[in-house]
C-alpha cells in the first residue's frame, strides 16, 4: 500500500511514543525511519517499529537516557548515548560534529553506548545539507565469516559517506558491508528459494545456496569486504572503548539488555580545503560525468550513488511512500508489539 510520508511517520511516531519513548525522541526516530522508507531503504524503516518497540517495552533501550558530550580536543569529541534510542543520539552528535567542522576545518565525534541507529544515510545526509562532508561507520552484531573463516566474527558493519553538489543535490553512498542483508536470506526462505553461492556459509564455512543452511553471511569482495569491516569495527568499537569483534551484543539476544554499540562520525568542511564552491562544482561534474557515461549492454544508464534513491524519494513524494500491508496494520493497531523477537537465533530455522 501507499502511504504519504508524514502519516507514516506520525503513526512510528504515536506507536515508539506508546512503548515508551518520550515524545521528543520518538518523532526523532520516526524521522530517521521515515527517510529510510522515503529513499526506498525499507529494510531499514517501518518494518523496524516492532522491534524497537518490543525492545523499548522490555527496557533494552533506555528511555530517560542521560547524554553527555564532551570535547575531547579541537577537532575531537565523544557523544555517549547512554544506551537510548541510537538513532537520537547519533543525529545529535553529528549535530555537533558539523558545529566543529565548521569551525576547525574537520571533526571526528565517536557516539558510545548506543542501541541501533538505522540507515546510516541520514547521518551523513545531515551534513552533507550544511555542505560538508559527511562520513559515518557504525558496527552491528556478529553475523559474518572473516574471509577464510568458518565462524562469524564482524558485523555487516556499515559505511555511509555523503558529500554536497549544487542546487541541493549531494552523492550519497551507504553501504552495509556484507554481500547482502540478513533480511534478503529471510526473504529467500520465506519464498522457498535458493540462494547465490557468494551471498553465505554454512555450519563448516563452505558456500551454500540453501537459505536454510546459512550460519553466516559473507563480506563483499571477499578480504577487502573482510578489510572494511574490520576497519568499521576498530573504528566504531575499539577507538571508542567498547566491545568489538565477536563481543559486539546482538540484536535479539537478549531484548532487556542494553547494547553498547558504536558508531563513528568523520565530518570535513571543503571551505579549509579546496574552497566550498569549487568543491560543489566538482561534485556536480562527477555527478554529470557518471550520467554521461555510455551504459553497458542491459544498463539504461550509470547513476551515482544515491541517485536512484533520490529519484524514489521523488516519486514517494508524489504518489506516497510503498509499505507493507501489515505493517502498516500493525502500526494503526493497539499492540505494542507480538514478542516475536526476544532471544531469537536468527540462524535458527
Ligand atoms: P544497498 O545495497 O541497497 O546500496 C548500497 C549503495 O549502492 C547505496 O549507496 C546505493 O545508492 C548504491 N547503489 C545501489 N545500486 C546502484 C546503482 N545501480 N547505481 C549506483 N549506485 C547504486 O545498501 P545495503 O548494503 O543493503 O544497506 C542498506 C542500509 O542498511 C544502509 O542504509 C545501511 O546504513 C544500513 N545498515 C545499517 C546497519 C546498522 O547496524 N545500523 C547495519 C547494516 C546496514
Amino acid at each position: 500500500m501507499r502511504i504519504q510520508k508524514e502519516e507514516l511517520k506520525e503513526i512510528m511516531k504515536t506507536k515508539l511514543h506508546k512503548a515508551g519513548l518520550i515524545e521528543r525522541h520518538a518523532e526523532m526516530v520516526a524521522d530517521v525511519l521515515v527517510h529510510a522508507d522515503a529513499r526506498g531503504i525499507h529494510s531499514h524503516g517501518a518494518m523496524r517499529v516492532e522491534y524497537y518497540a518490543e525492545r523499548i517495552a522490555k527496557g533494552g533501550i533506555n528511555t530517560k537516557p542521560n547524554f553527555k558530550f564532551e570535547k575531547t580536543g579541537p577537532c575531537t569529541a565523544t557523544f555517549d548515548g547512554d544506551n537510548g534510542a541510537g538513532h537520537v543520539a547519533a543525529k545529535l552528535a553529528m549535530d555537533e560534529a558539523i558545529k566543529i567542522a565548521k569551525e576547525n576545518g574537520i571533526a571526528a565525534v565517536g557516539v558510545r553506548r548506543i542501541s541501533h541507529s538505522g540507515a546510516l544515510s541520514y547521518f551523513v545526509q545531515q551534513a552533507a545539507s550544511e555542505k560538508l562532508v559527511g562520513i559515518s561507520v557504525c558496527q552491528s552484531d556478529p553475523m559474518v565469516v572473516p574471509y577464510g573463516g568458518a565462524e562469524p566474527y564482524y558485523g555487516t558493519n556499515p559505511i555511509a559517506f555523503a558529500a554536497p553538489g549544487n542546487d541541493d543535490k549531494f552523492i550519497q553512498f551507504d553501504m552495509a558491508t556484507t554481500v547482502q542483508a540478513w533480511g534478503k536470506i529471510l526473504h529467500a526462505r520465506s519464498k522457498n528459494e535458493k540462494i547465490p553461492d557468494t551471498w553465505a556459509v554454512d555450519e563448516n564455512g563452505e558456500p551454500t545456496t540453501d537459505p536454510f543452511d546459512v550460519k553466516a553471511l559473507l563480506p563483499i569482495a571477499g578480504p577487502k569486504g573482510y578489510g572494511l569491516m574490520m576497519m568499521v569495527d576498530i573504528l566504531s568499537g575499539i577507538l571508542l572503548g567498547l566491545p568489538f569483534g565477536s563481543k559486539v551484543s546482538s540484536m535479539y539476544h537478549d531484548l532487556s539488555e542494553y547494547r553498547n554499540l558504536g558508531q563513528l562520525h568523520i565530518v570535513i568542511n571543503p571551505a579549509f580545503f579546496t574552497g566550498l564552491s569549487g568543491f560543489m562544482s566538482g561534485i556536480s561534474q562527477t555527478m554529470e560525468d557518471l550520467n554521461n557515461i555510455k551504459p553497458a549492454p542491459g544498463f539504461d544508464k550509470v547513476s551515482y550513488p544515491g541517485q536512484r534513491s533520490a529519484e524514489r524519494e521523488k516519486e514517494y513524494q508524489e504518489n506516497g511512500i510503498e509499505i507493507v500491508d501489515d505493517v502498516y496494520e500493525y502500526l494503526i493497531s493497539d499492540t505494542i508489539h507480538n514478542n516475536a523477537y526476544d532471544q531469537k537465533d536468527p540462524f535458527a530455522v
